[in-house]
């Protein structure tokens, strides 16, 4: 967890402060910065960089501990009592070790540089929070809000933010996206405008359901700002039947379904194709996918309502998104009719994700959520419904989204000759540990999620620890999957001893699915020139302190 701090984690934290051999190096370098403007306390021989620190050091050798601690709690206090005044600007520029990492909550900042190494949920969680605020993360995590954790949080204390760095920017209306909704910060950000962002793979199987706000989002346009009053959802009607013009009130009239289902973007991992060769794309990683419990009503009833059966297996159900380009080109793709008057399928027009209204980014007020198929149909902020004897002419329905051979290029691509990705192939990810870190010897737990489109359970993971020689199974978390209806990720782990003398690890993973389908175990075989359905064995490389 997240900053989770427990009981005996302060008072051990305590007792660990109170050993260090630097003990007041934390406040005395937190409240201190370059900006020789504002000088902080009245003690100009300790400035806190570090040759002076180093000074300190010996004084505190000589003199002992408890005077080193004395001045160590009379500069955490002078921090508190006449709080040095510190601009956004300058707590964003402390966010790695070299710098310093300094955090904020409410009008308050700290430097919880000494702390990172401490932190329950590993460093790697808190350093997410890295020169900005704590709250969005303990909105995620809200064990941290706690009395003790807030006591813990004071002694690194090392002044305020200017209160006039809190005014909030005022709308630029000429841009498009000024009106997009706020994001987490957590999110790493492969594109600003339009939106596109993936949560950090420490973060994304942290829980089997991904919170809200760190759910990937995935934009190809401004984000459109709808009135849930005066939003209507238009469903062309069968011949013979009226259209249908229906209201939330009216969608909430109808049966309401709720399902878990995994929502993964073609895209997702494209950045290992790259590699190879490069693609036309943005680059995710491997946090292109998340999973929500969706709520709402069942596209089956309302094409039913409006008169639709399925009378022509060709046809298909085109879906309009309300956000659209400056030349009023809107989102659209489609699905074929078959899936969406089958019950069984559960094709959603959902209006609720996790419990909550769905949030702008996620399609407000309306979206469809088309189970064990690829992210681009699950249109978002839905207008339009429509039955036709063709797929959807958008051009994210014809021309984009499909797999080509790894020899077509930009130059010969036909995207005529290839169908439009539906149902997904097996995927599988290593989320822990990170490509490159350094683990302890002893025991390594590897975690990671796994998935197959068209309701195709997932029956097994395998990890290697030494390149593919040897493979062990992974333990499956997560919800029972229904049999042809698991729209859902399992998330797994394997917890195993590293071998002996062993100085690095080749780890990989790979998933089977109730089809027996594998994963390839190369990218450069499945490589296409748009960098999708990237779903290789996923490798890493960590190295091991002897
Ligand atoms: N719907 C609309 N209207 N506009 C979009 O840009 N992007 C699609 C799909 N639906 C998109 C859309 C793509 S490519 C994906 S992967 C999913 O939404 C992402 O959904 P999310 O942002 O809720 O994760």
């Amino acid at each position: 967890m997240l900053l989770l701090l427990h009981r005996p984690v302060v008072l051990g934290l305590r007792q660990a402060c109170r050993l260090r051999s630097t003990p007041s190096r934390l406040c005395i370098g937190a409240c201190s910065t370059n900006d020789s403007r504002q000088p902080q306390h009245p003690s100009p021989s300790f400035s806190g960089d570090y040759s002076s620190t180093r000074g300190w050091k010996a004084m505190g050798t000589l003199i002992g501990l408890g005077a080193v601690l004395a001045y160590h709690d009379h500069r955490c206090r002078a921090a508190q009592e006449s709080p040095r005044m510190y601009t956004k600007e300058e707590v964003s520029s402390h966010s790695s070790p070299e710098t310093g990492i300094w955090v904020t909550l409410g009008s308050e900042v700290f430097d919880v540089t000494e702390f990172v190494d401490l932190h329950p949920g590993g460093p790697s969680k808190l350093l997410l929070a890295a020169g900005g605020p704590l709250e969005p993360f303990w909105a995620l995590y809200a064990v941290h809000n706690q009395p003790h954790v807030h006591e813990l949080l004071t002694k690194y204390k090392i002044g305020e933010l200017n209160p006039e760095d809190n005014v909030s920017p005022t709308l630029e209306t000429s841009d498009p996206y000024a009106d997009d909704p706020k994001r987490h910060p957590a999110l790493k950000v492969n594109s600003q405008c339009p939106f596109n962002a993936e949560p950090p793979p420490e973060l994304l199987t942290e829980n089997y359901i991904t919170p809200n706000p760190i759910f990937f989002t995935r934009n190809h346009l401004p984000v459109p700002n709808l009135d849930p009053d005066t939003y209507r959802l238009h469903v062309a009607g069968a011949p013979g039947y009226q259209s249908l013009c229906l209201s939330l009130d009216d969608l909430y009239k109808f049966p309401k379904h709720e399902i878990t289902v995994t929502l993964q973007c073609a895209g997702n991992r494209r950045s290992e194709m790259t590699q190879i060769k490069e693609v036309k794309g943005l680059e995710w990683r491997m946090g292109a996918i998340s999973t929500a419990r969706w709520a709402g009503t069942r596209l089956c009833d309302v094409l039913a309502q409006a008169g639709h059966q399925l009378s022509d297996t060709e046809a298909q159900v085109c879906f309009e998104g309300l956000d659209s380009d400056p030349t009023g080109t809107a989102y659209g793709a489609s699905i074929p009719l078959a899936r969406a008057l089958d019950p069984e399928a559960e094709v959603l027009l959902a209006y609720e994700m996790n419990g909550q209204p769905l949030p702008r980014d996620h399609g407000f007020p309306v979206r469809v959520v088309v189970p064990g198929v690829v992210g681009a149909r699950h249109v978002k902020w839905l207008g339009r419904v429509s039955v036709e004897a063709e797929e959807s002419y958008s051009h994210w329905q014809r021309r984009d989204y499909k797999g080509f051979c790894p020899s077509v290029d930009w130059d010969t691509v036909d995207f005529d000759s290839a169908p439009s990705i539906q149902e997904l192939p097996v995927q599988s990810a290593i989320t822990e540990p990170r490509d490159g870190e350094t683990i302890e010897s002893g025991d390594v737990t590897v975690k990671g999620y796994a998935w197959s489109g068209g309701g195709r359970a997932v029956i097994r993971v395998d990890v290697s620890l030494d390149g593919g020689l040897t493979w062990q199974a992974a333990e499956l978390d997560g919800e029972e999957q229904r049999p042809r209806k698991a729209w859902a990720w399992r998330l797994w782990r394997l917890q195993a001893p590293v071998p002996a003398g062993q100085k690095e690890l080749n780890i990989i993973c790979k998933a089977v699915d109730d089809s027996y389908n594998v994963q390839p175990d190369t990218v450069a075989p499945i490589w296409n020139l748009r960098g999708v359905l990237s779903n290789a064995w996923h490798r890493i490389h960590v190295h091991v302190v002897p």
